[in-house]
């Protein structure tokens, strides 16, 4: 059922487009007029929570681009109960390129048609930056190759995770940050943990003992997914499963050679896991850890590479946790996390 209204809906797209390539010219210079102040993207938030921090809408939402100036009004979309109606503008991958190289929006240099590597503003960042991904998956999932397109390397702007449909069947990911409080969330060291621009900041104290940021909610096995970026150096890390005299398994977040981010951290036990490949974070950007944490094992991702995974994790439930500590090389470490998903996992005898 669902593939069938994916195909008329693909149908109905393709026609759309070049309607779409049309609108976005238009849109792209009504944008300057400013007639009226443009409506904010809390319509379409309802249904795509994760878009609230994702960074090309916030991105474009800083200039008050909203999601009604490249998707269109959607109404159509936004009221169809059967979920059937595709948004009135819609951008298949070979049309994106063309669609951000509008030259009211980023002009491409040299008459080219598209907006290039070369055309950036910092045309040297983004060339490291293509060496340094070249071949090798973001945290949106896409692979970074000669043939990318602006949203490989910009934003988690796709659809990688069962949204929030009412069907109420599939297995659902649940954002733990809401993108603008930290409603759902405890800390007692309130000074440390700041929401700033859609992002949670964490900073190390003056004191010695590390600063936590505890989720409220309890959980026991489940999938966990933490987009950050950081200030280098940085000791910062992932509490698994808190508890107030336990504080059970942590997934490191640090630069402390021979090991690096994506080592585990059992207190009292030491490094039960070690990753030892400096390359896989990247220090400029953002960053995605994942965990899949179930009955006494966990395993952990870093953008997409397995760290691999230990058993014997105690206690079996716990609070998930933001952590970060005074680094001796440096007193503005900051740790900022943009999102927070977690899938709860069926218990384990259930299956
Ligand atoms: C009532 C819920 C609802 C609202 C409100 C809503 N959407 Fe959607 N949207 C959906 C669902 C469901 C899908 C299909 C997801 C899928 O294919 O997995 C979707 C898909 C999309 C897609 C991708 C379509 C495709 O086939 O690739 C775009 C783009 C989109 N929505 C934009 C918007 C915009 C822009 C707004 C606000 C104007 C909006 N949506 C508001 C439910 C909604
Ligand atoms: C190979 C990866 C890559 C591709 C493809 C890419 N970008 Fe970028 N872009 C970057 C990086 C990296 C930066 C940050 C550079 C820095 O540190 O200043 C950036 C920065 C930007 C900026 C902000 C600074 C500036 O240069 O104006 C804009 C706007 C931008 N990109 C637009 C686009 C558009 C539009 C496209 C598609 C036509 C695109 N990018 C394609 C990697 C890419
Ligand atoms: C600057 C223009 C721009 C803005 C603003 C924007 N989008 Fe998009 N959107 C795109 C483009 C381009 C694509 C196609 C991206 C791709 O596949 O690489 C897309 C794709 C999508 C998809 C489908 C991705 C998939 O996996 O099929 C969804 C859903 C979506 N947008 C929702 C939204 C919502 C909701 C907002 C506002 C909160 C929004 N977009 C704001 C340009 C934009």
């Amino acid at each position: 059922m669902r593939s069938y209204i994916r195909k008329i809906s693909y149908l109905v797209a393709a026609t759309i487009v070049f309607a779409g390539l049309a609108g976005v010219l238009a849109i792209c210079s009504a944008e300057e007029s400013q007639t009226e102040k443009p409506n904010e993207n809390s319509k379409c938030y309802v249904c795509h929570p994760d878009m609230k921090i994702e960074e090309l809408t916030t991105d474009h939402l800083d200039m008050d681009v909203t999601c009604d100036e490249c998707h269109g009004p959607s109404t159509e979309h936004m009221h169809d109960e059967m979920l059937m109606t595709k948004p009135d503008l819609l951008f298949g991958r070979s049309e994106v390129d063309r669609m951000c190289s509008n030259p009211t929006c980023h002009k491409p240099g040299d008459g080219r048609e598209v907006y290039g590597r070369q055309d950036h503003k910092d045309p040297v960042a983004v060339e490291e930056f293509f060496e340094k991904w070249t071949g090798r998956m973001r945290p949106n999932g896409r692979a970074v190759n000669h043939n990318s397109v602006c949203t490989d390397c910009h934003g988690t702007h796709n659809i990688s995770k069962p949204i929030d449909t009412r069907s109420g069947e599939q297995p659902q990911w649940v954002a733990a940050f809401n993108g603008s409080d930290l409603a759902g969330w405890k800390t007692s060291d309130s000074s440390n943990w700041k929401v700033q621009t859609g992002r949670v900041v964490g900073t190390a104290g003056t004191n010695d003992k590390g600063s936590s940021l505890w989720t409220e909610a309890i959980y026991e096995n489940y999938l966990l997914a933490i987009t950050f970026r950081a200030t280098w150096p940085v000791h910062a890390g992932i509490w698994l499963r808190g508890a107030e005299s336990k504080s059970g398994p942590r997934i490191e977040i640090f630069d402390s050679a021979p090991t690096f981010t994506g080592s585990i951290l059992i207190p009292g036990k030491g490094l039960t896991l070690t990753n030892i490949r400096e390359d896989l974070v990247d220090r400029e950007s953002w960053n995605t850890i994942s965990a899949r944490v179930e009955g006494d094992k966990v395993q952990v991702w870093l953008n997409g590479e397995e760290i691999g995974s230990v058993r014997g994790i105690a206690p079996a439930k716990g609070k998930i946790g933001l952590y970060i500590e005074k680094h001796p090389a440096s007193k503005s470490g900051r740790f900022i996390v943009r999102e927070v998903q977690i899938q709860k996992l069926a218990d384990a005898e259930e299956k």
